[in-house]
C-alpha cells in the first residue's frame, strides 16, 4: 500500500544519511568552530538501513539518495550502495562533496549506484577554500571530472549562493554547465547553518539568477515532475542544463514526497521538522517489519504541511543540514 499523508501527499522518495561526520565545513551548514559528533553506537548498523529502506521499498519508496555529512567518509559505504541495489530501489543517487569521489567513482559505479550530485560553490580556488574552509578544489574538480567520465547519469553539480560571498558567479556557473555540458543547480540558502547567520537578504533568489543567466544565453523551460524541486531550463544555442531550486522564494511543499532518515535513526518528514521520530529502538526491539511499517505509516500520515520559512514566528530546526541529510 503507498505511502501517504493527510494531505494527500504521496510518499516516493527517501533521503538516507550515513554520517553526521563531513571533511568540509561549508559556511552556510557548519560552524568554524567545534562541533560534536554522534557517538558510534547511535550511528545505525549498514544492516539496520537496509532492514528499514527495504521495508520503506515495500511501502511505494521509488528513489534513495545517499546522504550525510559526507557520505564518502564512512567506510563501507560501496557495499552499502550494493545492498541498497538488491532492495529493488529504481533510483539510486548520492549527494557528495566530491573531494574522495575520484578514487572512489568506479568503486560507486560498479555497486549499482545510478547517479550523483556534487556540491561546488565557488569556480574561484581560493573563494572554494573560503567557504570550504578546506584547500581541496582540485581533488573535486578531479571527482567532477571522474563522474562525467563514469557512467554516473546524470552528473549534477548544486551550488548555493550566499550574497555577497559568490552571487558575482552566477555566469561562470552556467558558462561550466554549457562548457562541461552538465546540470548545474542553484539551491536557494535555508536558515539550516549551524552559526544562525541565515538572514533573507543573504539568500540570491531563483528569479535574480534566471534573470541573470538569460540576459546572457536565451533559456527555454523544460518539463518536470510535480514532486520535483527543480525548475528545468536548457540553453537555446547549446549544451547544459540549468536547475533552479527555490524553497525560500518559492515554496514548493504542497507537492513535495520526500522523507529522510538520520544516521542516528530517526525519521524527519521535513528537512524544517520541530520533532524527529525515533525508529532504532524498533529496529534494535523485537518489532516485525510489519510493526515498523505501521509505525511509518503513521509518522509519514502527520508530515508536516510546509516548512514555514516564510511565516513571522519561524524558528529553524535545531539539526542543521550535516546531521540531517541534505
Ligand atoms: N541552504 C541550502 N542548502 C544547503 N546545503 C547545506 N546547507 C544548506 C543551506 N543552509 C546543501 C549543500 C549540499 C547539500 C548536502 O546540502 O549545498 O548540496
Ligand atoms: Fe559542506 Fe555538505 Fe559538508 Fe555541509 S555536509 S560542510 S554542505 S560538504
Amino acid at each position: 500500500m503507498a505511502l501517504t499523508d493527510k494531505f494527500g501527499r504521496q510518499i516516493t522518495d527517501l533521503r538516507v544519511s550515513v554520517t553526521d561526520r563531513c571533511n568540509f565545513r561549508c559556511v552556510y551548514c557548519r560552524s568554524a568552530n567545534h562541533e560534536n559528533h554522534m557517538p558510534a553506537g547511535q550511528l545505525l548498523e549498514w544492516e539496520e538501513y537496509e532492514r528499514l529502506v527495504r521495508i520503506l521499498v515495500g511501502m511505494g519508496i521509488r528513489k534513495v539518495r545517499v546522504t550525510g555529512g559526507e557520505p564518502l567518509v564512512r567506510p563501507g559505504v560501496e557495499e552499502f550502495i550494493a545492498r541498497l541495489k538488491a532492495t529493488g530501489v529504481a533510483d539510486l543517487s548520492m549527494t557528495t562533496n566530491a573531494f574522495l569521489l575520484a578514487e572512489r567513482c568506479d568503486r560507486l559505479v560498479a555497486a549499482g549506484l545510478d547517479r550523483i550530485n556534487i556540491s561546488l560553490d565557488s569556480l574561484d580556488r581560493q573563494k572554494f577554500e573560503r567557504i570550504t574552509r578546506t584547500r581541496t578544489f582540485d581533488q573535486v574538480i578531479a571527482g567532477i571530472d571522474a563522474a562525467q567520465a563514469s557512467r554516473l547519469r546524470p552528473v549534477k553539480v548544486n551550488a548555493v549562493l550566499v550574497r555577497g560571498i559568490n552571487d558575482d558567479e552566477v555566469e561562470a556557473f552556467a558558462e561550466f554547465a554549457r562548457e562541461r555540458d552538465l546540470i548545474m543547480r542553484f539551491i536557494e540558502y535555508m536558515p539550516l547553518d549551524a552559526d544562525r547567520a541565515w538572514t533573507r537578504d543573504l539568500v540570491v533568489t531563483a528569479a535574480e539568477i534566471h534573470r541573470r543567466i538569460s540576459a546572457r544565453w536565451p533559456l527555454l523551460p523544460i518539463a518536470h515532475e510535480r514532486s520535483e524541486t527543480a525548475r528545468k531550463f536548457r540553453f537555446s544555442d547549446g549544451r547544459g542544463e540549468i536547475g533552479l531550486i527555490a524553497p525560500v522564494s518559492q515554496p514548493f511543499c504542497g507537492h513535495c514526497a520526500r522523507i529522510r532518515l538520520t544516521a542516528d535513526g530517526k525519521l524527519r518528514t521535513c528537512l524544517f521538522s520541530k520533532d524527529d521520530h525515533d525508529v532504532r529502538f524498533l529496529l534494535r526491539g523485537v518489532a516485525s517489519d510489519e510493526n515498523i511499517a505501521d509505525e511509518i505509516r503513521s509518522i509519514v500520515a502527520e508530515k508536516e504541511k510546509g516548512h514555514r520559512i516564510n511565516e513571522r514566528d519561524f524558528v529553524p530546526p535545531s539539526r542543521t543540514m550535516v546531521s540531517i541529510g541534505g
